[in-house]
């Protein structure tokens, strides 16, 4: 077989180790050929590919990004004209007979669409926020909750030599899990996630209490897409959006820097860590769960499946429908949030 293979959306750690995989098991394995499309869906659309071999695939295990480039382009945008038929035509002049797509909600949700088209394409899940339905985790996750764990380490310290407040930003659009996952592992004294919108009068009196009993600094993370409960601070309304719909993120840590410090009378510093989440060496875990899914990805496609996604169910690898996948997202597991409260009232 001709098998097609793309990276999309937002990069992460994990992304090559998924490429290799595909690679290696359609070479190794079946000889299939294996073609690589530059920047996403842009690389469908505009014919942009080229073959990959063990040598272009040799030594990227452990390096962070894509070999591929990635990018939002979206196929079904209303200024793309003749999407489909784009994609149909780049696909028959080059012989694919299916795709492997590598991606979050956008990317998977075009495979859907491109499925129901009746062309055949795989999904393989990946972004840090974990947000996506039919896996337990996604590519990259692990990776990002380690980075902001060692991050909040880090500052903890220098909170504690200054008696501040740190207020920390990570990603998490749609759902905490990272914010969750590495406040609990790095013991932050609260976290704030979209799926509870927060009183900022609230977060201060815990703030003033813990400092009250003698503990003269705080660490507050907050994911990008945590609101506060209407009216209780100014929230953005107005940004910049991309192919998808989705406005820009990013700001509420710096925004809840002054409401804090002017609350509180507590000195506060944000820290936005922003795309060095997705930056960088992958775990382990992420490169074997990476490696495990490219497997899984590549035997799917070429068994003549599609509009399926691979994914973890506990320690198995299974593959489910993509509408399962892309239903509502993944919100925080309650009991692990539950867990973190016992830690931060
Ligand atoms: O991949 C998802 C995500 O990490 C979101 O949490 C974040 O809002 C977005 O990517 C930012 O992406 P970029 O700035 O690269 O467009």
């Amino acid at each position: 077989m001709r098998i097609g293979l793309l990276t999309g959306g937002g990069d992460c750690p994990g992304l090559n180790a998924a490429i290799r995989a595909i690679v290696r098991c359609g070479l190794k394995r079946s000889e299939h050929t294996l073609v690589g499309f530059r920047n996403g869906w842009a690389g469908v659309l505009e014919d942009d590919a080229h073959e990959l071999t063990l040598a272009s695939t040799a030594g990227i295990l452990a390096r962070g990004g894509t070999i591929l480039g990635t990018s939002r382009t979206n196929p079904f945008a209303a200024e793309v004209p003749d999407g489909v038929g784009q994609v149909r035509r780049t696909l028959g002049a080059r012989a694919v007979d299916g795709l492997i797509a590598i991606g979050g909600e956008d990317t998977l949700g075009v495979a859907m669409r491109l499925h129901d088209e009746g062309i055949p394409v795989i999904g393989v899940p990946k972004t840090i926020d974990n947000d996506l339905g039919g896996t337990d985790t996604t590519i990259g996750y692990d990776t990002a909750v380690q980075i902001v764990t060692e991050a909040i380490d880090r500052l903890h310290t220098t909170a504690e030599s200054h008696n501040r407040v740190m207020v920390v930003e990570v990603m998490g659009r749609h759902a905490g899990w990272i914010a969750t996952s590495a406040g609990l592992g790095g013991g932050a004294d609260v976290i704030l996630v979209p799926e509870r919108p927060f009183d900022i009068d609230e977060v201060c009196a815990h703030l003033r209490s813990r400092h009250a009993r003698g503990r003269n600094f705080s660490i507050v993370v907050v994911a990008e897409g945590a609101i506060p409960r209407e009216g209780t601070i100014e929230t953005r309304t107005a940004g910049t959006f991309d192919a998808f719909g989705h406005i820009r993120l990013g700001g509420i840590g710096v925004m809840l820097e002054p409401e804090i410090e002017s609350r509180t009378g507590f000195e506060t510093r944000a820290t936005i860590l922003g795309h060095v989440q997705r930056g960088g060496t992958p775990t382990s875990f992420d490169r074997v769960l990476a490696t495990r899914l490219g497997v899984a990805a590549l035997e799917a496609i070429a068994a003549g499946k599609g509009g399926r996604m691979v994914g973890l169910r506990g320690t198995e690898i299974v593959d489910v429908p993509l509408s399962e996948a892309l239903g509502e997202p993944k919100l925080v597991d309650p009991e692990l949030y539950r867990t973190a409260e016992i830690f931060f009232g």
